[in-house]
């Protein structure tokens, strides 16, 4: 299965993909793609270390979003992509992209959701008070961060965390869930079951 990436910045939960891509543990995935929004992005970096062919598609230089959309559209058609990882990818998208590969775009998000959706997930659970976050996989839908979800990963929340050391923790589980949903998905043991999600033999 051809999988493509999208960033925007730092790179380490695409550091995970590489990682368990050099050490057979993606199944049949093929990392074949990392498209970044962001012109100088690290990840990009990473990718081209690991030998994995890189795209910029530059949001700022598009005039709306709907035109980013279908350029990002276009450059993951052009791969082949048959499955789409948001790993890290700072920027919303919109129906064309959800029409072109719903059921197969997932996205890594530092929260138990439905709780805490969008930016500054770690800020928003500590002023929140929970005790408990984490990490979550899900399906990439029209909303925001609310598609039917794969898999989570929780921690526990100190009375001493700031959202740096918070991250850092559930940035762990991150590294641990994507790459497992990424096997489980090439592996073809991923189902949706009215709005519920399924993973046979579980995600390890
Ligand atoms: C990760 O914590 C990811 O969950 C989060 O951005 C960080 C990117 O780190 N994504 C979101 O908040 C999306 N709503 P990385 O670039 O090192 O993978």
């Amino acid at each position: 299965m051809r999988v493509a990436v999208l960033v925007s910045g730092r790179g380490s939960n695409l550091q995970s993909l590489l990682d368990a891509a050099a050490a057979s543990r993606l199944g049949p995935a093929r990392l074949v793609l990392v498209v970044s929004d962001r012109v100088g992005a690290p990840a990009l970096a990473r990718a081209s270390a690991a030998g994995v062919a890189t795209r910029v598609v530059p949001f700022v230089e598009f005039a709306a979003r709907e035109d980013f959309d279908r350029a990002l559209v276009a450059a993951l058609a052009e791969a082949g992509a048959e499955l789409v990882v948001l790993a890290g990818f700072l920027r919303r998208l919109g129906a064309d992209f959800v029409a072109a590969f719903r059921g197969r775009a997932v996205n890594v998000h530092p929260s138990l959701l439905p709780a805490f959706p969008g930016l500054g997930a770690q800020a928003q659970a500590l002023a929140a008070g929970v005790r408990v976050s984490g990490a979550t996989v899900h399906f990439v839908d029209e909303g925001l961060d609310s598609g039917p979800i794969v898999g989570q990963r929780a921690v526990t929340v100190f009375d001493h965390d700031s959202p740096a050391t918070l991250a850092a923790r559930i940035l762990i589980e991150e590294h641990w869930l994507l790459p497992r949903v990424v096997c489980a998905l090439a592996e073809g043991r991923v189902r949706v079951e009215a709005g519920r999600v399924r993973v046979d033999g579980g995600l390890g």
